[in-house]
């Protein structure tokens, strides 16, 4: 099965069939997702809180990324993907953010990649686009501005503050970015914002009318029973499944009845992971 391309994402839109991102952050979670019919899968720099276990997404760097990227890729068949450009990759220069965001292309098997910030990060876009790279922007709550933004919180509130998020969805459509994410703003704002763009928005805690929506795999799948804000639903309650399914592993580990005479090996070819083709 072919992969989806930027232009089909965006053709999306034009018929009006709804986009659902996920992010992945590994093989086995991106062939899941990818089964489960997600039309894009993001590497996020997210990676940083939910698997690496940071209080925000700074630290991550170019090369997990790209280590990451590539372990999603070998999982997808049908689902198109981005990896996020990490903290200081594209703030510095254009130049320098065309030359990190070829190495998620080549090094992570990216076929898109995000950027956060609107006019701000326009230069940097354009040299992505006009180098043949698609790019996916971000406005609204940029995580990695969590210092300047005071925390994760809720954008465009006031009236001042919407508008400067409207110039910059538009800048980043004007830089060539083929879709915007739109983070923590009001709904009623990304639903003008939607209609505005000719790109389509895909949004996170921005409310029911952008062209699509994105989740963090870990939270759709509540794998953090401590974790649930109210833009996320959750569609399954993982950790209890994962800590039950653990403590009967160690109770029976302990008890001996782990491994049952069904565990035990014979002879012949064992399969190990995968196929076993
Ligand atoms: O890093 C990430 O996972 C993201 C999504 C939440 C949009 O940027």
């Amino acid at each position: 099965m072919a992969r989806l391309t930027a232009p089909e994402i965006q053709a999306m839109k034009q018929r009006g069939e709804k986009i659902a991102m996920v992010t992945a952050y590994d093989y086995s979670m991106a062939r899941l997702m990818d089964r489960g019919g997600a039309d894009m899968v993001l590497v996020g720099d997210s990676l940083g809180m939910v698997v690496q276990g940071e209080s925000d997404t700074l630290r991550v760097t170019l090369e997990e990324m790209a280590y990451h990227g590539r372990c999603v890729a070998r999982g997808l068949e049908r689902a198109h993907l981005t990896i996020d450009m990490p903290f200081m990759t594209y703030q510095v220069s254009p130049a320098e953010a065309l030359r990190n965001a070829g190495r998620l292309i080549q090094e992570g098997r990216a076929q898109a990649v995000k950027l956060e910030g609107g006019a701000r990060t326009a230069p940097a876009i354009r040299a992505c686009v006009e180098a043949g790279i698609p790019v996916v922007g971000h406005v609204g709550l940029t995580p990695q501005s969590v210092h300047a933004m005071g925390g994760f919180k809720l954008q465009g509130k006031d009236e001042a503050a919407a508008a400067r998020i409207l110039e910059d969805a538009l800048a980043v459509e004007e830089a060539g970015a083929f879709c915007i994410v739109l983070e923590m703003i009001p709904a009623s704002l990304a639903a003008e914002l939607s209609q505005k763009l000719t790109v389509p928005t895909i949004g996170i805690g921005a409310g029911p009318d952008c062209d699509g929506q994105v989740l963090v795999c870990n939270d759709l799948l509540g794998l953090d029973e401590r974790f649930k804000p109210k833009f996320v639903k959750r569609f399954a309650e993982l950790a209890a499944v994962v800590e039950g399914a653990a403590r009967d592993y160690v109770a029976e580990v302990k008890s001996g009845a782990f491994p049952s005479p069904a565990n035990v090996v014979g002879g012949g070819r064992v399969q190990l992971y995968g196929t076993g083709a």
